[in-house]
């Protein structure tokens, strides 16, 4: 004790309390912003700096002591008792919990730390995670703990002591409703958190912005992704980022918590603020992002593999009038040559809006429609879901008969006394109201008993016997409510206009008030008004759900991570295929079950520009299959902006089309230089499905990424770090959309260390010019994307090229197992070595499945070919081969494309083929670095015309 008030009394003479600017942790950031209430809390208010960091904050200091640390300078002890140092500065919202428990682990090559209460049981979210599986990289973190007036921690990479977490600069707080932490970083290079708009990929340290995390129905807004540096929260939770380090290496941070949150990124750190669960935190030590990626994926799941289907392009929107309209939609895209493969029902189909039913006025043809697209197109069906069932019809009964569970009140003096249901009579399930005329009630996806899922499961199986759909697009999860309000006293049945469904109201006042208004009710409540709070759109906080485990405050970001996990298994019950799964609510694992679409966008040019970015991120958060609504959802979009939409679209992974009612239509059909533009597009995308699909196998396989910001696969190029509107597909294709009105160009960077071959219109083949350029970019032509090609060695005098890539392919269709490793797939490696001499393309099949037939591959072209080609005299396998007809040599384009009919039949022959062409002389320029660009063409026609 001594020694403790000693280092106590050195540290309140010795330390000045001002704080850098930069290193500032605001103790004001909810509505207060009062000097005098700030300085009542011991905190600084300082209106003589800048306006840019927060003028009232924590002084230098704030936070815990460590009791039993080894030695104050660095320790890597694994546990720490902290002790809140009674002179410190007090937790704003709550009292401070005197002792806290840090402990570390390796969990392999990644660290984890965990920060809480002693004595207490705090909730933490119910996601599984494989946290005892090793993380394996060639590099390794380390957890140091050090005190000097405060405890603090560093999260170190051994191999070059780069600090990638440092809480030297304070601000540790844990109150029951209110947790705090903040963390130097070593560079701005930050990318994630989410679901937010994000006015760029990198993160803005210049101001310090805060974005809150807590699932909502909330559209974006693109215009205005920021109101006073706040950006609000959208409707899944990912609180993860990818950070640079001075040298280049990057880092993965995980802090796993599902409560109400917000991070704070500014100046040079970051702080996060949470009101309630505990600190837990997971470190990933890359070294590249891709690898940060998979190790993230490693702990929470790789992705769910799509089926081949869905990746064609698709086609919705909200008030199609009937099936005739939907027909009439679907026979125009085919007369108009553009290619689709799924057609979707927003709402309209359902009788009075209730799930697993469809209305017998426009859409009583439903069933049949189903029929037609399979047999007569191959095509597919996607039907809407709500998760909230109306509570007085034959699902419910359903439900209540097999002991499915509802989001319930705690206690019975909370439910309302007037019930006009029998069904849920003398139930405490929450009553809702959303779009179904009377209440509803949202199953309880937790229940740990699984009846609740089974009855899911049941529910989708039933109705697949009437409507032979095929995904499940499921919206409202977060969950979405409308109109709750808080109520003053005692629970009464709130009458409004619409007497067939009264509004649910929260506690307002008394204990049971703390749940929906807490001391700090995060900037998911402030954002929206004095008179927000957190029930605002959803359920009451105080509602229980995982049969009466979890308070929604605690867990209510989990539901549509819920929802998703019943819905992955029904639709494949349902349907007997692999099926696919569309949630607009998602949280660290979603991307195991679901794709995801970023929502209730408009047609502006704006929210072209933030899709793009919000692809990019949700590839971060491990969920690749995601997309935006093509030509915007909300607002009557133009034919200039719907043409740049779909020719960006073609790249998105989730490639659909929508519209909101009441809206002119926007099919790509609607206008001849739309349709145009998207057959083409569209064209492209499915001449390089089996890329696409390879790179979504891959990514389910052993994790990473499908879309991938350009700092993925140029990490030392200063230049891509500030690129927020390009991407690439896998490591190998550059896509440089036009994102603004009245362009007939669009400039684009393509990074120097490499070389690029066009693979658009007239440049076809052609290498293109490094650095930054601006490319021709008319609506009639494709968007410019590029190849990237392989430099190879300088070998003696005799250079060689080589390149080298992989290829997935299977049914396409059917229920993978659980470790896909086990799946009935091929897989292929491929080569291509270059010489003077000759060429050679050698292909390795490295598995094999049963009754999967491949298509052929049947032309191979290859750019940057210096040397001239002998086409006469190809082999296979030493096998003379006759290619002459169809194949092509161009010296001025350097392009050799080799086409034959049924060219290489992976089918026979294998293991290896070998393909290779002599070369007619040596190349002129012998000895010099040459590069060539490969692509491998299937013939893959799925599902065209
Ligand atoms: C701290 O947490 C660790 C790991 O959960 C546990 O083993 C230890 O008993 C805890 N220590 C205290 C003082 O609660
Ligand atoms: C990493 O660094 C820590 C602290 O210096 C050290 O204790 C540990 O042994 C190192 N681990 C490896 C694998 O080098
Ligand atoms: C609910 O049950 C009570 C008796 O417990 C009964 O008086 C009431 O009529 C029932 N209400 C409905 C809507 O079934
Ligand atoms: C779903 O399918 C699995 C695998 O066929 C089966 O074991 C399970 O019973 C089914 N669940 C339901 C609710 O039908
Ligand atoms: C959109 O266009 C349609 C058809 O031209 C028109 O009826 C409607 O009023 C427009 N809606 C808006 C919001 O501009």
């Amino acid at each position: 004790m001594f020694w403790l008030s000693l280092i106590l009394l050195i540290s309140v003479i010795l330390c000045d309390n001002s704080v850098d600017q930069k290193y500032r942790i605001n103790c004001q950031p909810g509505r207060d912003k009062d000097p005098d209430k700030c300085k009542n809390q011991g905190c600084i208010f300082d209106t003589s700096s800048n306006t840019v960091s927060p003028p009232c904050y924590f002084p230098a200091k704030t936070g815990y002591i460590a009791l039993n640390l080894s030695s104050n300078k660095s320790a890597t002890d694994k546990q720490i008792t902290l002790q809140k140092d009674p002179k410190s500065v007090k937790n704003p919202f709550g009292n401070d919990f005197s002792q806290l428990n840090f402990t570390w682990s390796e969990l392999g090559s990644a660290a984890y730390i965990k920060i809480t209460p002693i004595g207490q049981d705090r909730y933490r979210p119910p996601v599984p995670l494989a946290d005892s599986t090793p993380i394996t990289s060639t590099e390794k973190l380390t957890v140091i703990s050090s005190q000097d007036g405060i405890w603090s921690f560093n999260v170190i990479r051994n191999s070059t002591g780069a600090k990638i977490w440092d809480t030297s600069i304070g601000g540790l707080l844990f109150a029951d409703q209110y947790i705090q932490i903040s963390t130097a970083v070593p560079t701005d290079r930050v990318y994630g958190f989410g679901e937010n708009i994000h006015p760029t990929l990198k993160h803005d340290f210049s101001q310090f912005r805060t974005y809150a995390m807590f699932a909502r129905d909330q559209a974006p807004d693109s215009v205005n992704p920021l109101i006073n540096n706040v950006g609000k929260n959208l409707y899944g939770v990912h609180n993860f980022y990818i950070g640079f380090e001075a040298d280049g290496k990057s880092h993965g941070v995980f802090f796993f918590n599902s409560n109400a949150q917000e991070v704070t990124v500014g100046g040079s750190a970051i702080t996060y603020r949470s009101i309630g669960g505990q600190i837990e935190i997971f470190f990933f030590p890359g070294p590249s992002p891709e690898e940060v990626v998979k190790q993230y994926q490693q702990l929470i799941g790789t992705p769910v593999l799509p089926p081949y289907w869905a990746l064609g392009f698709q086609l919705c929107r909200y008030g199609y009038s009937g099936i005739k309209e939907i027909r009439d939609v679907v026979d125009r895209m085919r007369a108009a040559g553009i290619p689709q493969d799924v057609q979707f029902s927003d709402i309209d189909y359902l009788n009075e809006y209730e799930d697993f039913s469809y209305n017998r006025k426009g859409f009583a043809d439903l069933p049949n429609f189903a029929k037609e697209l399979h047999n007569n197109y191959s095509m597919h069906l996607t039907l809407i879901f709500d998760p909230a069932i109306e509570v007085d019809y034959d699902p419910m009964t359903r439900a209540i008969n097999s002991d499915a569970k509802f989001i319930e009140w705690p206690r019975a003096d909370l439910v309302p006394t007037e019930n006009r249901y029998p069904l849920i009579n003398n139930t405490l399930i929450m009553l809702g109201k959303v779009w179904p005329k009377r209440n509803v009630a949202f199953p309880d996806f937790l229940d740990s008993e699984g009846k609740t899922n089974n009855w899911w499961i049941n529910e989708f199986t039933l109705f697949r016997k009437q409507v032979e759909f095929d995904g499940a697009w499921i919206d409202m999860n977060e969950p979405s409510n409308f109109g709750t309000k808080l109520r003053n006293s005692t629970p009464t049945l709130a009458k409004d206009d619409d007497d067939d469904a009264p509004d649910l109201e929260c506690p307002k006042s008394g204990n049971d008030s703390h749940w929906d208004l807490p001391p700090y009710e995060t900037q998911a409540a402030f954002f929206y008004g004095n008179d927000a709070h957190l029930e605002g759109k959803t359920l009451c906080m105080i509602g229980k759900w995982g049969r009466n485990k979890y308070y929604l405050y605690d867990s209510k970001s989990l539901y549509g991570w819920s929802e998703s996990v019943a819905t992955h298994q029904a639709v494949r019950n349902a349907t007997g295929k692999r099926g696919i799964a569309i949630s607009r609510s998602t949280f660290p694992s979603s991307g195991r079950y679901a794709g995801h679409w970023l929502g209730d966008n408009k047609a502006q040019w704006e929210d072209l520009r933030s899709s793009v970015i919000g692809a990019q991120e949700f590839n971060i958060f491990g969920i690749p299959y995601v997309g935006s609504d093509i030509c915007g959802f909300g607002q009557n979009t133009t034919e200039e902006l719907c043409l740049r939409w779909q020719q960006m679209g073609a790249f998105h992974s989730f490639s659909r089309n929508h519209n909101d009612k009441d809206l002119a239509p926007q099919d790509p059909a609607h206008w001849p230089t739309v349709a145009a533009a998207a057959k083409k597009a569209n064209l492209f995308r499915y001449r390089h499905l089996p890329y696409l699909y390879s790179l979504h196998f891959k990514a389910s396989l052993e994790g990473g990424t499908v879309v991938r910001p350009l700092f993925f696969e140029f990490p030392a190029d200063n230049y891509v770090h500030q690129i927020s509107y390009q991407f690439l597909w896998g490591p190998s294709m550059m896509i440089i959309p036009v994102l603004e009105a009245n362009r007939t160009t669009v400039d684009g960077y393509l990074p120097p260390s490499t070389i690029w071959y066009s693979l658009f219109d007239s440049s076809y083949g052609q290498k293109a010019p490094n650095g930054n350029t601006t490319f021709p970019a008319p609506w009639n032509s494709l968007i410019p994307v590029f190849l990237r090609g392989v430099i190879g060695l300088n070998d003696g005098g005799n250079s060689q090229s080589i390149a080298n890539g992989e290829l997935y392919w299977d049914d396409g269709d059917s229920i993978p197992t659980d470790d896909l490793s086990k799946h009935n797939f091929h897989s292929f490696t491929f080569r291509f070595d270059g010489t003077s001499e000759n060429s050679s393309l050698l292909i390795t099949q490295t598995k094999t499945a049963t009754n999967v037939t491949l298509p052929p591959l049947e032309n191979i072209e290859i750019f940057g070919y210096s040397w001239t080609p002998d086409i006469s005299s190809a082999t296979i396998n030493g096998n003379a081969i006759n290619i002459t007809a169809l194949s092509t040599y161009n010296s001025t384009t350097q392009v050799l494309n080799i086409t034959a009919t049924g060219l290489i039949n992976l089918n026979n022959g294998g293991p290896t083929w070998k393909l290779t062409i002599l070369n007619k002389k040596p190349s002129q320029n012998g000895g010099i670095n040459l590069s060539l660009g490969v692509l491998l063409l299937l013939t893959v026609l799925y599902n065209l015309f």
